[in-house]
């Protein structure tokens, strides 16, 4: 797959305020669109979706070594595309994709932290919903893998100010948007939807991304979820993830929305084990 980045050379950060058109987010390959529209199509079958992946090799390996990962347990080694569906099930299958169609466009500076944090959001997003017992949400995942990446594109535009973000978002525990409001005059969180308008991707995958930080105003289950599975994922990323921890208080509190009893939230919070090994077998 061809790698690409969203690099670009960075503008002056004496004016801190950075104004971003379109053109500024690099393109896609077009193949890249293609994987991402079948791996984030519902209706898509079986045959479709198989044929995509066997005319990728990298995508065929990957898939092969998900199915045969420690993770799914297989007591059989596998070894066609065919039997890793059978393992996997279509929804993985599409989720594998989408994350091989997208780890390259996190090639940065902080591009595998960022990286992780997306695919560690993204495999949440699916144990929440299995935690709420209902089915996989459409774009759910990819807007895992996704939420984030107007980061990646600050950090290629603004790299000072980004990083002096981040940092501070971190040690003060200060809303990131909000510094990069304060800062750049622009956030993350809308320059990743228009990244992904600009790569054509489903209008509500892009919504997802623009408003994971918003999830007061929305009562939308999908958008809940993915906020839940934001905060799961910075609690797995902290030193300590106990009850003690800061993290922990945040993830309880995007859990209440879901309204899960204090049980299941524990159940959840307990999986962060099988998580990590997922994500692990993903990389
Ligand atoms: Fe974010
Ligand atoms: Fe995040």
């Amino acid at each position: 797959m061809t790698s690409h980045d969203l690099t670009a050379p960075a503008l002056p950060e004496t004016d801190q305020r950075i104004h971003l058109s379109p053109r500024d987010i690099p393109p896609l390959p077009g193949a890249t669109v293609e994987l991402l529209g079948i791996a984030n199509d519902p209706t898509v079958c079986f045959s479709t979706l198989a044929q995509v992946v066997r005319r990728d090799q990298a995508l065929t390996l990957r898939m092969l070594s998900v199915a045969n990962s420690p993770y799914y347990g297989c007591s059989r080694r596998i070894d066609s595309i065919r039997g890793a569906v059978a393992v996997l099930g279509t929804r993985q299958v599409q989720n594998i994709a989408s994350a091989m169609a997208l780890s390259p466009a996190f090639e940065s500076p902080h591009g595998p932290q960022l990286w992780k944090h997306g695919l560690t959001t993204a495999v949440w997003t699916t144990q929440v919903t299995r935690a709420l017992s209902i089915p996989p949400l459409d774009y759910v995942f990819t807007a895992g893998l996704l939420h984030d990446i107007g980061v990646v594109v600050l950090l290629s535009h603004a790299p000072q100010v980004e990083s002096a973000c981040l940092t501070e978002a971190h040690s003060s525990g200060r809303p990131l948007v909000e510094l990069e409001q304060d800062r750049l005059g622009t956030d993350h969180a809308s320059l990743g939807a228009r990244a992904c308008s600009s790569w054509k991707l489903p209008e509500r995958l892009a919504d997802l991304v623009g408003k994971h930080h918003d999830v007061e105003q929305s009562s939308a289950l999908d958008h809940r979820v993915l906020h839940a599975a934001n905060a799961l994922a910075r609690l797995c990323e902290d030193r300590d993830p106990g009850p003690a921890s800061l993290g922990w208080e945040a993830a309880l509190a995007t859990l209440e929305r879901l309204d899960l009893d204090e049980d299941e939230m524990l159940a959840l919070l307990g999986a962060r084990g099988d998580v990590l090994a997922e994500v692990d077998g993903f990389a």
